[in-house]
């Protein structure tokens, strides 16, 4: 089969498009006939030997977590063959998304709702579940809350406006103006320009801030928390200091990681069914584009998300 094995960790260069051996499923897996994937910042990162790197022993490397296809063999009860599936395979660990087929964990998956293309549901994976877990598991926004969401045109931001607004909340978001429109048109309340203004000159009593910028946005964004609200920082760790100035100001700040999860998975699936979420795609390359795609992505640019075709 198709695959892209990364020869070591490093530069675009070390991704090779290649034969690899198909891979075999045990108890538990399926194994998935990919239509159409996606990339996320975290594959750039890992590429370079950072991002999840230390999570994966096993080699060749084959990057990659979000998938969805068509199940071809199943030896788990929840699926059988020829169920259209989607999902973020095995992460923080060996994804080995970026193939023709993958043996995916069969309770990371959930079943792709019919109207939705392969496309779509395939960038709708990692990113909309970052979404998902923060805004109800890690914080639980509630009706009414004022939610700061940083970078709303990107993978994350795009779903986290959308999802926070299902969740009943009062949104506002960044983005640079050339992403006004499309921001205000995912159901944003306020915009703000981030090259224009300082986001923190505009802004008071918010409730929750989903930071997927740096650090030093991070630090910005305490200055527009009320007393009791919470920061996530998704993009950057959290130091130390940055936790004590928010304790000294009585804010909450930490920092989260996605996990695979069949169950959210099937969260993101009723809403994308019910169109109260929508999946922006950017661009959609072959799998033997996919140094173009990299560098695309690392350009920081990207509306929505990026997707591959096998
Ligand atoms: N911890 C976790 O579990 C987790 C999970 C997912 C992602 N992440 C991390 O979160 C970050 C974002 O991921 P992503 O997939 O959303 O990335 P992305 O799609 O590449 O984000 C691109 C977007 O960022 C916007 N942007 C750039 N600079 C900005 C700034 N200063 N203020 C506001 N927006 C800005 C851009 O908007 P303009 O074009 O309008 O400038 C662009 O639309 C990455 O670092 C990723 O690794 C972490």
């Amino acid at each position: 089969m198709k695959a892209v094995i990364l020869k070591d960790f490093g530069g675009v260069s070390n991704l090779q498009v290649t034969e690899f051996t198909k891979p075999i499923i045990v108890k538990g897996q399926v194994l998935v006939k990919i239509s159409a994937l996606s990339v996320n910042p975290i594959d750039i990162k890992t590429r370079e030997g950072k991002g999840v790197a230390d999570y994966i022993t096993e080699r060749p490397v084959i990057l990659g977590w979000d998938i969805s296809g068509i199940v071809e063999e199943s030896s788990s009860p929840d699926f059988e063959k020829g169920d259209e599936v989607f999902g973020m395979n095995n992460y923080p660990g060996h994804g080995k998304a970026y193939a023709a087929y993958v043996a995916a964990e069969a309770n990371q998956l959930s079943l792709k709702p019919g109207p939705i293309s392969h496309e779509q549901s395939a960038g709708a994976c990692l990113a909309a579940l970052t979404a998902w877990q923060n805004l109800t598991t890690h914080h639980h926004i509630k009706k009414g809350d004022r939610v700061l969401i940083h970078g709303g045109s990107g993978g994350v931001g795009h779903f986290a406006i959308q999802i926070a607004k299902v969740l009943g909340a009062y949104v506002i978001t960044t983005s640079s103006f050339e992403n006004r429109k499309f921001v205000l048109g995912l159901g944003a309340d306020e915009h703000i320009d981030y090259k224009a203004v300082h986001f923190e000159d505009e802004l008071r009593n918010m409730d929750f801030v989903l930071n997927t910028q740096n650090e030093f946005i991070a630090e910005r964004s305490l200055f527009v928390v009320s007393a009791g609200g919470t920061i996530i920082s998704i993009g950057s760790e959290v130091s130390e200091e940055l936790k004590d100035k928010a304790t000294s100001l009585g804010l909450n700040i930490f920092r989260t990681r996605v996990r695979s999860s069949g169950s959210d998975m099937r969260k993101i699936a009723e809403m994308l069914e019910d169109r109260s979420l929508k999946v922006h795609i950017d661009s959609i390359f072959a799998l033997d584009e996919i140094v173009r795609a990299h560098e695309k992505l690392s350009g920081g640019k990207t509306v929505g998300k990026i997707v591959l075709i096998p």
